[in-house]
């Protein structure tokens, strides 16, 4: 097969990179197929996620917002580097930037992010402090397409856990970032074999049995 046939992912991160190992464990093992993770980019020279990458010979470049004159002029740098590798997919995996209606709709639905709550509930920094502290029963994470609204794309998949009175914003993200960590392969896997369509604010996905998992499978 024609290395051009297969997906090229960027994922792009800010620091510990617990979800790229994911993610990279996922490629390596063949669950996600035709696929290869072109480059890792951060924004923090020091993000240990930049290391994990490198043990694994993936490309790696770092892009810190103080050499910028501007957001336009950091993100114009950014596309000029995802298009030098000719990625078709972004993944968003723990980059703490936002980023603008320029950059998100030159990559339209092809840039995806994992948060840790259930959206809509729980937006921006902190979401797993903010489920604590309101006393909610659930929380989880949610995989859903970047759009210009921060948080609120189209949803892909999600994982529900409890939330437990005496836990903390560390007890409770430790049980949720398990599951993001199954999550996240998961969604792109079904990225690359295109079974996700974007319907308005809603995912569909194109197989039933997985919309089936989805729904009623709390291991996934
Ligand atoms: C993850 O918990 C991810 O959900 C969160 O940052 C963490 C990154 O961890 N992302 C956000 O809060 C984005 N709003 P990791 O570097 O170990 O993957």
């Amino acid at each position: 097969m024609e290395v051009s046939e297969w997906c090229k992912i960027a994922v792009l991160i800010s620091g510990r990179g617990t979800n790229l190992e994911s993610i990279i464990k996922s490629v390596e093992t063949g669950y996600i197929k035709k696929a290869q993770i072109a480059v890792v980019i951060s924004d923090k020279r020091d993000a240990y996620g930049l290391v994990r990458a490198k043990k694994h010979r993936i490309e790696t470049r770092v892009l810190e917002a103080k050499d910028f004159p501007d957001k336009k002029g950091y993100e114009e740098k950014l596309i000029e580097i995802l298009e030098s590798f000719n990625i078709d997919l972004i993944v968003l995996a723990g980059f703490m930037r936002i980023l603008s209606p320029y950059f998100v709709n030159h990559f339209k639905w092809r840039i995806m992010n994992i948060h840790p709550a259930l959206l809509p509930a729980f937006t921006g920094l902190h979401a797993q402090k903010q489920a604590v502290d309101a006393g909610t029963r659930f929380s989880g994470c949610t995989v859903h397409f970047v759009t210009e609204k921060v948080d609120q794309g189209p949803i892909i998949i999600q994982a529900a856990v409890p939330v437990y009175v005496d836990d903390t914003e560390d007890t409770l993200s430790q049980r949720i970032l398990q599951y993001e960590h199954k999550i996240y392969p998961k969604a792109i896997k079904m990225y690359v074999e295109k079974k996700l369509e974007i319907t308005g604010n809603k995912v569909k996905i194109k197989d039933e049995r997985f919309e089936e998992n989805v729904l009623i499978n709390p291991n996934l």
